[in-house]
């Protein structure tokens, strides 16, 4: 056909004169022809990444806290439940009291770009292991965000945090700590 031939042509030259516009740019390599340029590092498939996901959630304590009675039942807890949040389980502290996320619903508010600046950048309350996230892979947190999004959303949102001084609710768990010595800085009350 005629204009399949025409609409080719067009393609061939607009490559050609992106990469001769590319060419001369001062201080900067040809971009190489489409047909050679090296593909991107592949993402891991999409199988492994989930499966890697569900590894690093069940292994690095996530299910621990943010999954209601798991502890307790020893993980086994099917996987419908996960993450759904602490509550009514409450973390005490000189911070407040926290209530670990539901995670099921929060990763549905984040796309996968929006959740890899995030996590590596995550401040919250104790109890939450905070540094732990931000210290994983980019690509560990990629796993995480996918996984959890392939349980879909389930549950309610937990109850918003306590200040400190305030005794909550059972049932709470409680850490007590000796004073803070003079001139520590300040328990954090808001995450940053
Ligand atoms: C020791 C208990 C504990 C463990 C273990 C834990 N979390 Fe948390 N997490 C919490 C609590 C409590 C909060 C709420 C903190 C706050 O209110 O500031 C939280 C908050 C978060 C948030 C912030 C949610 C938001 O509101 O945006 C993310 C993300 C998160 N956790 C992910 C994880 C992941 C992923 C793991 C496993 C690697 C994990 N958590 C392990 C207790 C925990």
């Amino acid at each position: 056909m005629r204009s399949s031939h025409l609409r080719r042509a067009a393609l061939a030259g607009l490559s050609l004169s992106t990469a001769l516009l590319a060419a001369c740019q001062p201080g900067t390599a040809a971009a190489p022809s489409p047909s050679t340029s090296p593909a991107p590092a592949p993402a891991a498939p999409v199988a492994d990444l989930l499966a890697r996901g569900e590894y690093l959630v069940r292994v690095a304590g996530c299910n621990d806290c943010h999954t209601a009675g798991y502890a307790e039942r020893q993980g086994d807890v099917p996987k419908a439940q996960w993450l759904t949040g602490s509550a009514p389980l409450g973390y005490f502290g000189p911070w407040g009291t926290t209530y670990a996320t539901n995670l099921r619903l929060r990763m549905q508010e984040l796309d996968e770009a929006q959740w890899l600046e995030y996590s590596a950048n995550l401040h919250t309350r104790p109890i939450m292991p905070d540094f732990s996230v931000r210290a994983m892979s980019e690509e560990d947190r990629r796993a995480i965000h996918r996984f959890i999004r392939s349980l879909g959303p389930a549950g309610t949102r937990a109850p918003d945090a306590l200040p400190p001084g305030q005794t909550p609710p059972p049932p709470y768990l409680a850490l007590v700590l000796p004073p803070a010595p003079a001139g520590a800085p300040p328990a954090a009350a808001e995450p940053r």
